[in-house]
């Protein structure tokens, strides 16, 4: 099971107490830790949290200062507990960007948390579903070796294909589709976040802001999962055992 989350609302969240947008990101960090408690009780295999994209880069120097010294501050502070939770971290997004002193503390998470088994957790940081989908394509534009380049869409070329998507963002998720995906803060929409992953996700809207949602709103969307039917193209009841679980 794979649960993707639009972690948005956090500005509102602040303006709507007269308090810096900077202070809604303060709160939208503690939800995280809450929401990933709820993840390991509730058996979720991997759980990828959007908490920058590429293109939040055009916000005020401040913002941006501000959410990057925060997602510092979780990856230090957060990987004893992690660890403790069996929580894997990895960060997933083009990464490149990201300051030396980030890199490197990105990547001490990564080692002290590698042997976590009940959740993968992603942090998606300047992260950009469609520059993943054009690296991916330039790289197979160098392989034309590949079945994929014969244009033919089967199981096989699309993992082969999801890989590369995979790999453009740095995930080490073997099965990347997305399960449920779940946006907070009113907006219904995708905001360039796991485009392919979601071909055939659940999608769940929820209006409170991020900092207020907690485990008994990420129950909610899991009780509401649970009473979709996923039908992958199929017929009701009929759900073709091969395509079951592993959207192409
Ligand atoms: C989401 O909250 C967090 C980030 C994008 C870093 P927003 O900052 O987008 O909050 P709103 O949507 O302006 O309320
Ligand atoms: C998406 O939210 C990015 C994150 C939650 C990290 P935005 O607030 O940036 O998206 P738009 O601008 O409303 O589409
Ligand atoms: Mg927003």
């Amino acid at each position: 099971m794979h649960v993707a989350i639009i972690m948005d609302g956090n500005g509102r969240w602040a303006e709507r107490r007269g308090l810096r947008r900077t202070a809604g990101h303060e709160a939208g960090a503690r939800t995280v830790r809450r929401v990933v408690e709820a993840a390991v009780r509730a058996n979720i295999d991997v759980l990828t949290l959007y908490a920058f994209s590429s293109d939040n880069w055009s916000r005020p120097a401040d913002e941006v200062d501000r959410v990057m010294w925060l997602f510092r501050r979780y990856l230090q502070s957060e990987a004893a507990h992690c660890v403790e939770n069996g929580v894997r971290i990895s960060v997933i997004g083009q990464r490149e960007r990201l300051t030396l002193g980030l890199r490197r503390i990105i990547e001490q998470a990564e080692q002290v948390t590698a042997g976590g088994r009940r959740l993968t957790l992603q942090l998606a940081v300047d992260y950009s579903a469609r520059n993943a989908i054009i690296r991916a394509a330039h790289s197979l534009s160098l392989d034309s070796g590949s079945d994929e380049t014969s244009g033919d869409m089967d199981r096989g070329t699309s993992q082969s294909f999801a890989k590369r998507i995979a790999d453009a963002m740095h995930s080490q998720v073997d099965e990347s589709s997305v399960d449920l995906l779940i946006r907070t803060g009113g907006e219904r929409r995708l905001s360039d976040f796991l485009l392919w992953e979601c071909a055939y996700a659940e999608l769940v809207f929820v209006d409170a802001y991020w900092p207020d949602f907690g485990e008994a709103a990420f129950q909610a969307a899991l009780e509401e999962f649970d009473r979709r039917e996923r039908r992958f193209g199929g017929l009701s009841g009929s759900r073709p055992a091969q395509l079951a679980g592993d959207a192409i």
